[in-house]
């Protein structure tokens, strides 16, 4: 026993703003962004709340699922951007939906979707509960330091959702982490203990180089730093690697792949994994240009897009894929079982 996915929703932020728009507040163009990272435009939060879309988000799913909050036996959020250190994001949205069932963020980084899928199939396997909602929100925004311009316009900000329901259609998953605090991160507030040498001023990395050996570059207080190169090259090379252990686990050909779903995080890092893989490159679906990159929304966002324009029919099979801060990977293979 896994689970099925019931329904599907997502929620976008009030601003849109294009390259052009970030070209007038930092020294970038939109020929530069488009062809670095193939995004075109990206949706900002406004006077809303990632709490906010995160709550849209979930109604939308639960609609579509036909359940209600009462029906929820857990809600998890995946998330590095609640609008509280705690109560987690998941506490905030089973209060304001009024659902009455155990709550907790995940927190993978851009990867945590899939965590939490694989966290609720684990409450399935153990017959704990019988529908789960799972979102995938980040404000990234909030954290990009907008001095960088390398970090700041890739990502954006969103929210998915999907309500699970008992039944067969996680395939396989696949969960990796490799240890790595230099390459993309964020501190946490420092405080402002009387007793800490620090307690008034945030020492951000107290480190010089990280597990690989390479010097850690320090981040704006409390902003994300983000070593784009690295990434890029992890990105690529496990993106590859888990999509082929994936299918390798389901028993999964080419052939058999309807969709695959990556985390939108540079177009150049979908199109170099499909070049690698015999995949047909149609079936890598892409978003990235109208939404940037949302962290661990975006493949919660990808699926609700794609089942709204009626592009999933029941059986199909779909690939998730994504990697992100930590460094976390995690990749799974999911039937639809929708009509
Ligand atoms: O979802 C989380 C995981 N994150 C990722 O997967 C991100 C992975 N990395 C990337 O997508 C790419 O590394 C970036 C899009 C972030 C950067 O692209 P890049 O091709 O690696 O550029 P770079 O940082 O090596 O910079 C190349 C040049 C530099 O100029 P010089 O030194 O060659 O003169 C940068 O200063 O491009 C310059 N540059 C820019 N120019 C205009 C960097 N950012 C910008 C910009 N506009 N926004």
């Amino acid at each position: 026993m896994s689970f099925t996915i019931l329904g599907t929703g997502s929620a976008e932020p009030s601003l849109c703003k294009t390259n052009d728009d970030l070209a007038k507040v930092m020294d970038t163009s939109d020929e530069w962004i488009r062809s670095r990272t193939g995004i075109e435009k990206r949706r900002l939060c406004g006077e809303e709340t990632v709490t906010d879309l995160a709550c849209e988000a979930a109604e939308h799913a639960m609609e579509d699922a036909g359940v209600t909050a009462r029906d929820l036996d857990l809600i998890l959020c995946a998330t590095v951007t609640g609008d509280y250190i705690t109560p987690s994001m998941a506490c905030l949205v089973q209060e304001r939906l009024g659902a009455s069932c155990p709550a907790f963020d995940v927190n993978a980084a851009c990867a945590g979707f899939l965590y939490a899928l694989d966290v609720a199939d684990g409450y399935f396997a153990r017959d704990r509960v019988k529908r789960v909602l799972v979102i995938g929100a980040e404000a990234i925004s909030k954290i990009a330091d907008w001095e960088d311009r390398s970090t700041a316009v890739i990502f954006a900000d969103g929210a998915g959702a999907v309500v699970l329901g008992e039944g067969g259609d996680l395939l396989a998953a696949r969960l990796t982490t490799r240890g790595n605090h230099g390459a993309l991160y964020a501190e946490n507030v420092k405080g402002n203990c009387p007793f800490r040498s620090n307690g008034t001023k945030a020492e951000n990395v107290s480190e010089t180089s990280d597990s690989d050996g390479r010097e850690i570059k320090k981040a704006r207080e409390n902003y994300l730093y983000m070593d784009g190169q690295e990434v890029f090259r992890f990105a690529v090379a496990s993106m590859i690697r888990d999509l082929k252990q994936i299918m390798k686990e389901a028993g999964l050909s080419c052939g058999d792949v309807t969709y695959v779903m990556p985390h939108q995080a540079n177009r150049r890092i979908i199109d170099f994994a499909a070049s690698k893989l015999d995949i047909a490159d149609e079936k890598f679906l892409v978003n990235i240009d109208q939404r940037g990159n949302t962290s661990a929304a975006a493949i919660p966002i990808l699926l609700d897009e794609t089942r709204r324009k009626g592009m999933l029919k029941k059986g199909d099979v779909l690939l998730f894929t994504s990697f992100g801060a930590g460094l976390t990977t995690a990749a799974c293979a999911v039937r639809w079982g929708r009509e």
